[in-house]
């Protein structure tokens, strides 16, 4: 028994983290993802998921088109100034760009850090609330991880969801996907990928947005709970929360004041200061407020404690009207390429503080989509 204790403790940096040969490198990660005025390109929809996006425009769902969309994004030239990661699904992970090289060594070249969804999708949790689930993908784990890392990959995310209902989540919920996001982190970590934990509470549903704050704060502290029983390095991961927001089924639409103000509030309550940065998930926002939101969280006078690098890690919002501008058609690419550019811009100025809705026109249609899965 004393053994295993000193096995244990062994493995442990003084401060109580797990120790992995990566720590400088996860740290330098991080620095690059968190950088002043930029965040990250979600690109990780699953085939299954561009389906959906496909069939909008009316496009046939085949790896080449898969392919060029996630090309048309990337290849914006100057998406350096505003991103500073993409996170890929694993198929593309091995795509290439027209030049012949693959999507991890062109954006390494242009600075910006290539990344991976490693979880396997949502499975019903069975026991719990009727609808609740968890996510599939531990099983081999390391090794996957491994190989994205030797596939140039220096990132990963991994989604859990909950979903409210009758103002609450059930306990099951909480506990299994906490300890399951905290495994995939320290996995994660051990590999050398910088892991991004996503503990999503849903924006389906009729709560207030009282409600969401209270789960919020009950997901995200049992996540970090987790994270300490696993000995994560705090300065080593990033966490991808929702936005504390009503339902998107409730009739109310908050505004950025109140949205920056119980989010932050969330976020102060349960996140250790160690942590770097928090990257947002878009969840059904629509690309207007996922802007105005960012922003309102970071602008100089909010007057709350925000030690974090606030910033956005969003699919939806960064890519919906891009989408319908390039309509699947080379010869609108660069037209699509302006759109892409313009979204990443403005929040990019949301990360600093400084973006101007007036300015803004595009976007404001709700990107909602009941259930909505990668
Ligand atoms: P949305 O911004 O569309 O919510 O997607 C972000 C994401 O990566 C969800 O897993």
């Amino acid at each position: 028994m004393s053994n295993r204790v000193e096995v244990f403790k062994a493995q442990l940096s003084p401060y109580g983290g797990l120790k992995s040969k990566y720590y400088e490198e996860l740290k330098a990660t991080v620095k690059q993802m968190t950088a002043p005025g930029k965040g990250l390109l979600a690109a990780d929809e699953s085939v299954g998921s561009v389906d959906k996006r496909f069939k909008g425009i009316n496009l046939e769902n085949n790896a080449e088109n898969r392919r060029k969309y996630r090309a048309l994004m990337i290849g914006a030239a100057g998406i350096e100034q505003y991103v500073s990661g993409v996170i890929f699904h694993e198929e593309t992970l091995t795509q290439k760009m027209d030049d012949g090289s693959s999507f991890p060594e062109y954006l390494t070249r242009i600075g910006i850090v290539p990344g991976i969804k490693t979880d396997r999708g949502l499975a019903p949790l069975i026991v719990g609330a009727p609808g609740e689930q968890c996510t599939e993908g531990l099983d081999g784990y390391v090794a996957r991880a491994q190989k994205y890392y030797k596939q140039g990959a220096r990132f990963c995310k991994w989604r859990n969801t909950y979903q409210i209902q009758n103002g609450t989540v059930s306990e099951h919920a909480i506990h299994i996907n906490a300890e399951t996001l905290a495994r995939y982190a320290v996995l994660s970590q051990q590999a050398g990928l910088v892991p991004i934990v996503e503990p999503e509470v849903m924006i389906d549903g009729t709560h207030s947005i009282e409600q969401c704050f209270a789960v919020s704060v009950r997901v995200w502290s049992a996540v970090v709970s987790a994270l300490h029983r696993h000995g994560v390095m705090w300065d080593a991961m990033l966490l991808k929360p929702n936005m504390v927001v009503p339902g998107a089924e409730s009739g109310t639409v908050a505004s950025p004041d109140e949205v920056a103000r119980y989010t932050v509030w969330a976020l102060g309550r349960t996140l250790p200061a160690q942590v770097a940065g928090v990257t947002f998930l878009s969840g059904g926002l629509s690309e207007v407020q996922a802007s105005e939101y960012l922003a309102a969280m970071n602008r100089p006078n909010l007057g709350i404690a925000r030690p974090w690098r606030l910033t956005f890690s969003y699919a939806r919002a960064l890519q919906s009207s891009a989408l319908k501008a390039w309509g699947g058609k080379d010869e609108n690419f660069p037209a699509a390429r302006r759109v892409f550019l313009h979204r990443a811009k403005m929040n990019s100025l949301a990360q600093l503080g400084t973006y101007d809705r007036a300015a803004d026109v595009k976007g404001s249609e709700s990107l909602y989509v009941k259930g909505h899965t990668y």
